[in-house]
């Protein structure tokens, strides 16, 4: 069902940081801050040759990463990305397999304007997984 892993996200509380360790120790490509009130964060995306890294920084007052760096001060992987083909498909197969859809299961337009849907971290071996529709 999963195909390419998309990205793989980390949290900090620091973006400019996290990205100058990116760009200067890792050598990598690195986007400039952008800004996504409506999802809580301000993210740097990493261009990897065969992936993305999203370094996220909370943004406001109710960000879903700010609990996640309450618990990890430094900062840490907060979820990996896999593409499906179909997002439906792919929930209502889930969801019949009994994995916990994250919020009102409803496909929500992600960061990088696509459908994506995020699954509990209890099914998934501790890891939050976020699907988009590819
Ligand atoms: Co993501």
């Amino acid at each position: 069902m999963i195909g390419r892993l998309n990205h793989v996200a980390i949290a900090t509380k620091d973006v400019a940081k996290a990205s100058a360790i990116y760009r200067d120790t890792l050598g990598a490509k690195v986007s400039e801050p952008v800004p996504l009130p409506e999802h809580g964060v301000v993210t740097v995306f990493v261009e990897l040759p065969n992936t993305k890294i999203e370094l996220l920084e909370p943004l406001g007052d109710s960000s879903p990463i700010a609990k996640f760096l309450e618990k990890n001060p430094t900062g840490g992987m907060h979820h990996v990305c896999y593409e499906v083909d179909d997002i439906y498909a792919a929930r209502d197969r889930l969801k019949q397999l009994g994995s916990t859809v994250i919020g009102t299961g409803e496909p929500r337009i992600g960061a990088h304007g696509k459908p994506v849907l995020f699954l509990h971290p209890k099914d998934f071996a501790g890891t939050l997984v976020e699907l988009e529709q590819a």
